[in-house]
């Protein structure tokens, strides 16, 4: 562990990932649902985007290779993610984003505040929780004069009480491994195989936590960098919503929602005995106690507002009815059944069938899905569909509707494919940039490979040629599987991508 990292992980860099929790957008929904004013970015805003934390800056280059007029700022400490996050902005020749080299705990006070510019809305994924109270308060001290009047902040922690009996585990992982390993993700995996066996051997405090069992359960399919960044640095504190909600209020920023958009419906997160209790007090810090007492997932993605302005319903319902939302899926793909914190609830045929049949060929306004002649169920509940289509992952919010692909997005998305083929599994979820949704279009490497690939001329005809490319090492069932994702691909997701504008 290194002197200037304070405790924090600076031996291995974490990898590229994108979260669409920290899309303006998203933000802007769960606002909107909470009846709080957020102006959903507009077609030709020219917004003020701030991530702390960016890692190697994958989110942060979306969202600018998406906004060609959106200023973009990403700051992080560890020298190597700023060198690659400015490298891979030079290739695909992005000039509205910069990545600052600034630690957190200073730069409110640090004349480099200077290159920051205020901010419309701000992200921190994945740090909060993971670094130490100074750097804590000097996020805060950063926001209170960087975020403008109006402005979102999200923020995303590991959240007691679930990680409560997981501590133990975490705990194990790093100090037994900082014994075993030298290099961080070496000490991460060597902590790692220890819990596995005491929890083999019966321990108990690894054996009762649901907690504890999933996380070893998922670890051995993590990336070592991610299990370095999530397990070993010397502060690593879950925290109560209230706290964090509390640490906030000195920047004059409120808790508004969630940008896990389901969680902003009470009747979808609690069973009707839990409402009743949650109900007795007007207190959102209270419901959301009760909340976090009630639901077993272990990280909270808040978003918070300086200067809330409550909207009445009508007025929010207006404003939910002008959303464009755009499909992530065919409407062959569509759930009618969905597994929500409060249980299994069935999605009405009826009504989400015409719907999808309806967004098939690009994205549509809420209002005008709503309008749909053929619809069985209720037409005056915009918050609903979007909380459900874009809650589930269903579809993304659309800021320019069927606007063509811009040089930046369609140069970003080729930069991606090539950067990362090498070192990724192509079938890991990233996100593509895309002008027409001003966020990432939610897809795999292998799609944009067939992007690509049908760009430079190729079609179907081709696929053997992309088997060759791609899958020249594969035994005989790897190469019928990967036959069928390219046969998938290019018969299904391209059609999503296009309407998406994508390419
Ligand atoms: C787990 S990573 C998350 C990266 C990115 N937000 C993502 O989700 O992919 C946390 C990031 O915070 C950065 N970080 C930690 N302490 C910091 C500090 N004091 N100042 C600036 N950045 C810091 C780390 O270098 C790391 O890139």
């Amino acid at each position: 562990m290194s002197g200037w990292g304070g405790g924090y992980v600076t031996d291995i860099a974490y990898m590229t990932g994108y979260y669409r929790h920290q899309s303006p957008s998203v933000m802007a929904l769960a606002c909107l649902l909470g009846g709080v004013a957020s102006p959903m970015p507009g077609h030709d805003d020219p917004v003020s985007y701030l991530e702390l934390g960016c890692g190697q800056g994958f989110g942060a280059l979306i969202l600018a290779a998406s906004n060609p007029h959106w200023t973009v700022t990403a700051i992080d400490f560890n020298p190597a993610h700023v060198a690659a996050a400015r490298a891979w902005a030079a290739q695909a020749g992005l000039d509205n984003v910069s990545f600052l080299e600034a630690d957190l705990s200073t730069l409110a006070e640090d004349s480099a505040s200077s290159q920051v510019p205020a901010a419309d809305f701000v992200s921190m994924h994945g740090v909060w929780t993971w670094v130490p109270p100074a750097v804590q308060s000097g996020i805060v001290r950063l926001l209170r004069s960087k975020v403008k009047p109006g402005g979102a902040v999200h923020v995303s922690y590991n959240s007691l009480p679930a990680w409560g009996s997981a501590l133990g585990m975490q705990r194990m992982v790093r100090d037994c491994g900082r014994r075993l390993g030298t290099r961080s993700d070496r000490q991460a995996e060597e902590g790692v195989k220890l819990v596995k066996e005491l929890q083999a051997a019966d321990a108990v405090q690894l054996k009762r936590s649901l907690l504890a069992t999933s996380l070893i359960n998922r670890i051995g399919i993590m990336p070592a960098p991610y299990l370095a960044h999530e397990y070993m640095h010397d502060s690593f504190a879950p925290c109560f919503h209230a706290d964090v909600a509390g640490a906030f209020a000195d920047a004059k920023l409120e808790w508004v929602g969630s940008v896990t958009l389901i969680e902003n419906f009470p009747e979808l997160t609690l069973t009707p005995e839990q409402r009743a209790v949650a109900q007795r007090f007007d207190d959102p810090l209270l419901s959301e106690l009760m909340k976090d007492m009630c639901l077993e997932r272990s990280l909270r993605q808040d978003v918070f507002v300086r200067g809330v302005r409550r909207m009445n319903p009508a007025v929010r319902d207006a404003a939910l009815m002008d959303v464009w939302l755009a499909l992530n899926i065919s409407p062959e793909e569509m759930p009618y059944e969905a597994e929500m914190p409060a249980g299994r609830a069935a999605l009405n045929r009826g009504f989400y069938g015409p719907i999808t049949e309806a967004m098939a060929m690009g994205p549509r306004r809420v209002g005008d899905l709503l309008a749909l002649p053929n619809l069985e169920g209720r037409r005056d509940n915009p918050a609903e569909l979007i909380g459900i289509l874009v809650g589930l992952d269903l579809a993304e919010p659309a800021a320019r509707p069927g606007a063509e692909p811009t040089p930046q997005a369609l140069r970003f998305n080729r930069v991606t494919l090539a950067n990362l083929r090498r070192t990724e599994n192509l079938g890991r979820q990233i996100a593509a940039a895309s002008y027409a949704l001003g966020t990432g279009a939610p897809c795999t490497l292998f799609d944009l490979y067939v992007v690509e690939r049908v760009e430079a001329g190729d079609s179907e005809a081709s696929i053997d040629d992309w088997m060759r490319d791609i899958g020249g090492n594969l035994d005989e069932e790897g190469r019928g599987k990967l036959r069928e994702v390219f046969t998938k691909a290019f018969h299904v997701r391209l059609a999503i991508l296009r309407a998406q504008g994508v390419f």
